[in-house]
């Protein structure tokens, strides 16, 4: 079976055609990223528009490499998925549209995905096994949730962040900083050469619940800066490594913590903070010696992309079939994860 997925709900532009939930065909990502540097953040009225220019090309660009054309399209396709959010309400409008035109055009039938289950259900790509029950850990952005899968697409939040989520507090530390955005990429190269026991940043592992605060520990890198101005790259480095090692210690604990409690063997990683090195090295490790099997998938498919989409919409129209309700179809900003039967 062949889906066709498009994905702009935040600044990637992103068509894939994959078979079967996990053979690619293609993947095309058009980020936005230099677009919205500048403003250290995401412009929603920009992003609407550049997805706007961009989702033809990404569209023509994708099909072309998978040999599809629209004379063989109706032979070659059989659904066409979108997210249909969370996320930026004008984004998020842009594939929508093109996701239902297409399948009005040729009669295909449509699956809305919910993006987190996007990240959620990313591993099946890399790792093709995936049989619950497991605990997925979504790190990205927006979001920094644990979640219990007993079976699939049926959802038991554990814990999520109370306030920034972990992705954005790197883009903000990294701001502080005078570096680049995204902030996660440069933090984790620059991490690699400093000392991580260098400053003592906190660990909030909010005693008593699975939630986590990233706040403090931004504050934290705020006030250190502020008392002592950073003078050599050397101290950009250690903070770089002290900041990194405080946030992925803290990641580690409480998905641990949640994975003892609850006696639950696999933990999936997803969403672009599980891209970070020290990330993927910890969550192996502590995998080995408590006897948990770590899943997480491959750097391109960390971060936003129309192939995270297409895999979970296979999965999900196995198990909740190919029809949804005018309701379901319609882009959400808010849009939380809602169990599938
Ligand atoms: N190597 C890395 N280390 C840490 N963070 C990283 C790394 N690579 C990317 N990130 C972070 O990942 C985030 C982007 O991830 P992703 O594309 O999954 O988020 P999003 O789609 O914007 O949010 P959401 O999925 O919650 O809607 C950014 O905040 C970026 O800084
Ligand atoms: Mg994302």
């Amino acid at each position: 079976m062949n889906i066709l997925a498009i994905e702009t709900s935040c600044d990637e532009t992103s068509t894939a055609v994959v078979s079967n939930g996990i053979n690619v065909k293609s993947v095309v990502v058009s980020s936005q990223v230099n677009l919205h540097a500048k403003f250290f953040g995401v412009v929603p009225e920009l992003a609407s528009r550049a997805h706007i220019d961009n989702i033809n090309i990404v569209l023509e660009q994708s099909l072309e490499e998978a040999n599809i054309n629209f004379n063989n399209f109706n032979d070659q396709i059989d659904a066409i998925a979108y997210t249909v959010g969370p996320g930026l309400i004008g984004a998020l409008l842009v594939g929508e549209m093109v996701a239902k035109s297409l399948s009005y055009a040729y009669k295909k039938p449509l699956i809305p995905i919910n993006h987190l289950e996007g990240h959620i259900y990313s591993t099946v790509l890399t790792n093709h096994l995936l049989t619950p029950p497991f605990l997925s850990l979504v790190i990205s952005g927006g979001h920094t949730s644990i979640i219990l899968i007993r079976k699939l697409g049926i959802y038991e939040l554990i814990g999520e962040t109370r306030d920034d989520a972990v992705g954005e507090a790197f883009d903000k530390v990294a701001k502080m900083l005078g570096l680049t955005y995204p902030g996660g990429p440069i933090i984790d190269l620059m991490a690699k050469t400093g000392n991580p026991a260098a400053i003592h940043f906190p660990r909030p592992y909010l005693k008593g619940s699975f939630d986590f605060s990233f706040s403090g520990i931004k504050t934290a890198v705020l006030n250190y800066i502020k008392k002592y101005p950073i003078k050599s790259d050397k101290t950009l480095n250690d903070i770089c490594a002290s900041f990194n090692q405080a946030i992925v210690d803290t990641l580690c604990f409480k998905t641990f913590q949640v994975a003892e409690k609850f006696n639950i063997k696999q933990i999936v990683l997803g969403g672009g903070v599980s891209a970070n090195s020290l990330v993927r090295q910890s969550f192996i490790a502590l995998g080995k010696k408590h006897n948990i099997k770590v899943f997480i998938p491959s750097f391109d498919y960390c971060t936003d992309n129309a192939a995270i989409i297409a895999c979970a919409a296979y999965i999900k129209q196995q198990i909740s079939g190919m029809k949804y309700t005018l309701d379901q179809c319609q882009s959400k900003a808010n849009l939380k994860l809602i169990n599938w039967i």
